[in-house]
């Protein structure tokens, strides 16, 4: 059965808790937007696109108490500052509210048209690719990170079913271990080939001439094209320049932030250093030393072989391709 991380009931929203991956599959019934915004902000649910449908039905939840509705915006808004699909999706519940629209319907919209896009960038995606290949993968962008599917790690779904042979490196992710503890659990569910690596272990796996794509997601993609995505991504891009692999980035068109040229202007998530300082229940430093905890990092887009959306591909990345595919 088709992985789901969050499921709308009508009156309340149920949400995998990927904290607790893959030891654990529990489900927490949240009630209330705030409660929503606690689960995004623990990381209960994370992936841009995925943050952005469930603070959708946060929103529902909070206007339909009677709560009002910017305050119930800004509440969820001041969550992940990164993911830009938070911001895209709770402006648009917004106007749907001001235009006097069902939010319950719009909501449902997000959702819909989320899981339709991975499905397009599925094909677009894995049509890049050749028959047999080694892709190499960072964090969590699949089924858990989305409305369902996912970017990157549905382009590896798609590969799959259009009878390619794939083999998948997934990095571990430090600090949160999305790619041991989920990517590996959805790959491992669906019986597609695939190996853990520590995050140290990709540019050496490449001098071996042993992987053919770098396929990641993205949280915030600029104008010029510049992404931002999970912390190590830049090193993976620049690795992947320096072996003459391609880099691919997918994410749906509502991860661009139309307002922003430059990815130094993106806002970069600080998290707690404990979750450096720790690995899962352990800790794994000395209790006097600091740690610094930046959730993501940016990747020009000199560094991007192509960046696959729901509407077509961007080949190569620049300002006037993404502006020609946004139609602004
Ligand atoms: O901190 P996370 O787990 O929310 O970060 C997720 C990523 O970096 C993903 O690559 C990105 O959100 C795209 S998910 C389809």
């Amino acid at each position: 059965m088709e992985v789901k991380a969050f499921l709308w009931k009508g009156d309340h929203l149920l949400l995998l808790d990927q904290r607790k991956l893959p030891l654990e599959e529990v489900w927490l019934d949240l009630r209330d937007h705030i409660q929503v915004a606690q689960a995004i902000k623990s990381m209960a649910v994370r992936g841009a696109p995925a943050i952005g449908c469930v603070a959708s039905y946060g929103f529902v939840l909070g206007v339909k108490s009677g709560e009002d509705p910017h305050r119930v915006a800004e509440i969820l808004k001041n969550t992940r500052p990164t993911a830009y699909n938070l911001f895209w999706a709770l402006d648009r519940m917004l106007k749907a509210f001001e235009e006097g629209k069902d939010i319950e319907e719009e909501a449902k919209a997000i959702e819909r048209e989320d899981y339709e896009a991975n499905l397009r960038m599925g094909e677009f995606g894995q049509n890049l690719l050749p028959n047999k290949v080694r892709i190499l993968t960072h964090c969590n962008t699949g089924a858990l990170a989305t409305a369902g599917w996912g970017t990157a790690l549905g382009v590896i779904r798609s590969a799959v079913k259009a009878g390619k042979e794939v083999f998948v490196w997934v990095d571990e992710t430090r600090p949160f271990l999305q790619g041991s503890r989920l990517t590996a659990w959805e790959l491992a569910k669906e019986g597609i080939e695939h190996r853990i690596i520590t995050d140290s272990t990709a540019g050496f796996l490449m001098k071996k001439g042993l992987v053919d794509a770098v396929i990641v997601g993205a949280d915030r993609i600029t104008l010029k094209g510049d992404v931002a995505n999970k912390i190590g991504t830049y090193s993976l891009s620049v690795l992947a320049k320096e072996h003459d692999i391609p880099f691919y980035v997918v994410a749906p068109t509502s991860t661009f932030d139309p307002r922003i040229k430059d990815g130094s202007l993106i806002p970069i998530e600080e998290r707690s250093p404990e979750e450096v300082k720790t690995c899962g229940e352990n800790i794994v430093a000395p209790e006097e030393s600091d740690a610094l905890h930046l959730a993501f990092d940016i990747t020009p887009a000199s560094n991007i072989t192509a960046i696959v959306t729901e509407r077509g591909v961007i080949r190569p990345v620049n300002e006037e391709n993404v502006k020609k595919l946004l139609s602004l």
